[in-house]
């Protein structure tokens, strides 16, 4: 194994019945990189995530982080790691107060010093306030800054991110894309998902589309445009090119179109 790869995958599987969620993909995650995971929905993002987590057992294949085996050393893994899952934050009852003493003490954190950082975070991300507030009555976008303030408390060196910008406003996007800069230039990686093609653009170094649990493109924006035969396009067409969803999205404008001139 090479030192510089943080996370290795190898013909990864997982099947649910009939549905081949994640059907042999292979991918490599440099110490350093962001890296992305596009696809439609249903393409087997989460369900690769999970995987990687231990959250779910595979069928097939081999995955390491940091050197580590994810399904046998998941608490020396979890460590190192900060997770946003797409889900809406489980710890409802609590506040977010009571939910950075709790990260505190489970990851052994100076309490002070945790609840202090966090308190800064959340400052910066225009949700200070809701800081006594239960987490059930936040907002879904506040919720979510509190999800991202949790992963990344302890410093990790990795973070593994379901759709993280999911429901944040512009603001805090533009907060978010720096506490990525300051992971990766203190030596973080990062691997995440997202639907938001501006935002992979801008901050991934390269990028996987995955389409019905297969790879279909892997690299950087320039490699994607060649791979799809798209030089000059944008990420958008490209993504759209190697899912093969181009021709359909122009058919269904199509259809669109004449239905809604004879409704007229
Ligand atoms: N627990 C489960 N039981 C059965 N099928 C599942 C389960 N979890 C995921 N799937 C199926 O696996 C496939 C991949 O799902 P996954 O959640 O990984 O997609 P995704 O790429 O994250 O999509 P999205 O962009 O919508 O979040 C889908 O067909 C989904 O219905
Ligand atoms: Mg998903």
């Amino acid at each position: 194994m090479s030192e510089n790869e943080v996370i290795i995958i190898k013909d990864l599987k997982k099947f649910f019945g009939d549905v081949r969620a994640v059907n042999g993909i292979s991918f490599n995650v440099h110490q350093g990189e962001v890296f992305g995971l596009l696809g439609p929905n249903g393409a087997g993002k989460t369900t690769t995530i999970k995987l990687l987590l231990g959250l779910l057992e595979p069928n097939g294949g081999e995955m390491s982080i940091f050197g580590l085996n994810p399904e046998r050393e998941e608490v020396q893994i979890k460590r190192r790691i900060g997770y946003v899952s797409e889900e809406p934050l489980i710890f409802k009852s609590l506040t977010p107060k009571d939910l950075f003493n709790f990260i505190a003490s489970i990851r052994g954190l100076e309490e002070e010093a945790t609840t202090e950082r966090a308190r800064e975070y959340l400052e910066s991300l225009d949700a200070i306030e809701y800081y006594d507030q239960l987490i059930a009555t936040l907002s879904h976008g506040n919720k979510q800054k509190l999800q991202i303030v949790a992963a990344i408390l302890h410093e990790p060196d990795l973070l593994i991110l379901d759709e993280p910008i999911a429901g944040l406003d512009a603001k805090s996007v533009r907060v978010f894309k720096e506490v990525l800069d300051l992971h990766v230039e203190n030596g973080g990686s990062v691997l995440f998902s997202t639907h938001i093609m501006e935002i992979a653009q801008d901050l991934c170094d390269r990028i996987a589309i995955i389409n019905k649990g297969k790879i279909v493109g892997i690299g950087t924006f320039e490699e994607l445009r060649h791979q799809a035969n798209k030089v000059g396009a944008s990420l958008e067409d490209v993504f759209l090119r190697l899912t093969e969803q181009d021709t359909s999205v122009n058919e269904i404008v199509k259809k669109l179109r004449a239905s809604f001139k004879k409704k007229k």
